[in-house]
Parts: structure tokens; C-alpha cells; sequence
């Protein structure tokens, strides 16, 4: 019979789990916390063309989102060893979720219902990022049914390093490129706290990934590691086009498919190998983006100080659960 197990935090499962869940709670952020509308004007004064490369790469940053939020991290948790483990990954998925409705709060503000209607439309339709999602997801999925593999995990973390250090990249550069010349920088500043969870959410993931692969004889290493690098280059030529499809009417193309190389050797490193990708020059802005004086992108440090609005806390009481009450009062 299976014996059912609680999650004890007195002693620590391994050497990193408490580190990572302090880091994770450090870093929490809400949506509501940033003001978007004081970019619009900013977000007047682009050029049509900007406007429409900067809706699509939040509509295809909310896609990757939403399958890491209901897909990815849900499939993930329910087989990784350790169940400080698992509190951690779930940790992130709840996060997976406010950046998934975080660009929407962008959207909102910038854009008419009209004009969003048509982007998740868009998003919903694109050839290049339905075949992202659809790729990341055969993976994930395969972890559905009853007696999944070792190597099936491993792979599944793979595309879940992928996903979160290498494909969001292509989203991020033009928010990051803009507010590196004073526009939409409110909205950058919820983009740069989407960053900095990624980034130790490719971390995590990436050392979890780590830790199985370790476990296996070299033949299966080698074996798995052809496989990745078949993924790694599919995603990759992928991306190329989803590139061109995004940012050629800006002609930013190159610059991007810079940053995204860039971004694809971290992901490796997150899973343990070398870097496999040339990498001239970075677009300095972009890189200095992500090191504003207000921004924590490195997550060993503290939590962001750019948090513009207050929460209002309203504490709540045993009475606010008493639904019978309230039906009650009702009738
Ligand atoms: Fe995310
Ligand atoms: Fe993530």
C-alpha cells in the first residue's frame, strides 16, 4: 500500500533545497506592485512596427508561461525525489503563473481589447511557437502515465532548462533593448523580475537535472546527451525563424539571434555541459539591462527595491471562511 509522507523541513533533504526556497520567497513579486501606465506615452511614441514586434513577444513569452505554469512545473513536481523538493518547484509554479498574467497587466495598459484579442490569437496560431510549445510539451508529457523512466525525468528537466534559460530569451530582448534607452521601462521593471526568476528557476531545475543524469552509466549519458543536442538544434533553427518572423520588420534580427546563442550556452551550463555556441558581442545594451542599479537579476543577491506601490494588506478573519454563514445570511 502506498504510504503517504509529509514534507519535513527539520532536516534538509541535500545541500541547496533551503538555500533555494529562501531565494525563491526573497524574490516574490506581484504584477500589481508596478505602474505600466506611466509608459504610455512611451508606448505612443514607437513606431507601429515596434509596437507590433513588442505585442508579440509578450504574447509568445505568455505562452511559454502559461505551459511552464500549468504543465511543466505541475508534471515536473510529481517526479522529483524529495519532498522539500517538490515544495520548492511548487513554489515556482505558483510564480509561473503571475508572469504568465504579468504581461497581460502590461498589455492592459498599453493596448486596446481589440488589439490584445488579436496578439493571443496570434500567439495561439504562430507556427514557430505553437512548434516551441508543442516540442517542450511532448516531453513533459511523457511523464503522464504510470511507470515513467529515469531517462524520460531527465529529459523532461531538459526541456525545462530549455524552455526557461534558452527560449524566452527571443521575448525578452526587445523590453530589455527598449527600457536600455529610456521606453516602456515600467514595464521592463516586471520584465526584469520575470528574469531574475528564471534565472534561478533554470539554476534549480538544471542542478535537479544534474543529479539524475550522474546516476547514469557513460553509454546512457552519451546517449541522452546526442538526444538533447538533437533538441537543443531543432529549438535552435526554430528559433531562428520565430526570430525573423518577431523582429525583421525592426531590424533587430541578428542582434537577437545574438542574445539567444548566448542565452543557449547558459542553458547548458545550467545542465552541466559546455557552451556550445559562437558568441561575438551581446548588444551591451541589452546585457546592461539587466544590471540597473534597481534591478537584482543576480539571485544570490536581495529582493528588488523597485517595488512602486504598497500592498494593501487586509488581514482576514475565521468569519471570512464561514461560507455557511454567508448563505445564510443570504437567504
Ligand atoms: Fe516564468
Ligand atoms: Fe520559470
Amino acid at each position: 500500500m502506498k504510504q503517504f509522507k509529509a514534507v519535513n523541513w527539520n532536516t534538509p533533504e541535500n545541500d541547496y533545497v533551503e538555500m533555494f526556497w529562501e531565494q525563491n520567497l526573497k524574490q516574490f513579486w506581484i504584477d500589481t506592485e508596478y505602474i505600466p501606465s506611466k509608459d504610455i506615452d512611451s508606448w505612443k511614441s514607437l513606431s507601429p512596427e515596434l509596437r507590433e514586434a513588442y505585442k508579440k513577444a509578450l504574447g509568445g513569452l505568455t505562452l511559454l508561461d502559461t505551459l511552464q505554469s500549468h504543465t511543466g512545473m505541475p508534471k515536473v513536481i510529481d517526479h522529483i525525489e524529495g519532498l522539500q523538493n517538490k515544495s520548492v518547484l511548487s513554489y515556482m509554479c505558483m510564480m509561473e503563473a503571475i508572469h504568465a498574467k504579468s504581461y497581460s497587466t502590461i498589455f492592459t495598459t498599453v493596448a486596446s481589447t481589440t488589439e490584445i484579442d488579436a496578439i493571443f490569437e496570434w500567439a495561439s496560431t504562430n507556427e514557430q511557437l505553437q512548434f516551441k510549445a508543442k516540442t517542450i510539451d511532448s516531453y513533459y508529457r511523457k511523464l503522464d502515465k504510470e511507470n515513467v523512466s529515469k531517462e524520460e525525468i531527465y529529459m523532461a528537466l531538459v526541456a525545462s532548462v530549455m524552455l526557461e534559460t534558452f527560449l524566452f530569451y527571443s521575448g525578452f530582448f526587445l523590453p530589455l533593448w527598449l527600457a536600455g534607452q529610456g521606453q516602456m521601462v515600467a514595464s521592463c521593471d516586471i520584465i526584469k523580475k520575470i528574469i531574475a526568476d528564471e534565472s534561478i528557476h533554470g539554476v534549480f531545475v538544471g542542478l535537479l537535472a544534474q543529479e539524475i543524469f550522474n546516476t547514469f552509466s557513460e553509454k546512457k549519458k552519451e546517449k541522452l546527451k546526442a538526444e538533447l543536442f538533437i533538441l537543443m538544434d531543432m529549438l535552435y533553427e526554430n528559433e531562428m525563424k520565430y526570430t525573423d518572423h518577431v523582429y525583421s520588420d525592426v531590424g533587430l534580427g541578428s542582434e537577437v539571434k545574438e542574445y539567444i546563442r548566448y542565452n543557449g550556452n547558459k542553458a547548458l551550463m545550467n545542465l552541466g555541459f559546455e557552451p556550445r555556441y559562437e558568441v561575438s558581442e551581446v548588444n551591451p545594451i541589452v546585457l546592461n539591462g539587466l544590471n540597473v542599479e534597481t534591478t537584482q537579476h543576480d539571485f544570490f543577491s536581495k529582493k528588488s527595491t523597485n517595488y512602486e506601490k504598497t500592498l494593501e494588506v487586509v488581514h482576514l478573519h475565521d468569519e471570512d471562511f464561514d461560507m455557511k454563514k454567508e448563505l445564510e445570511m443570504e437567504i
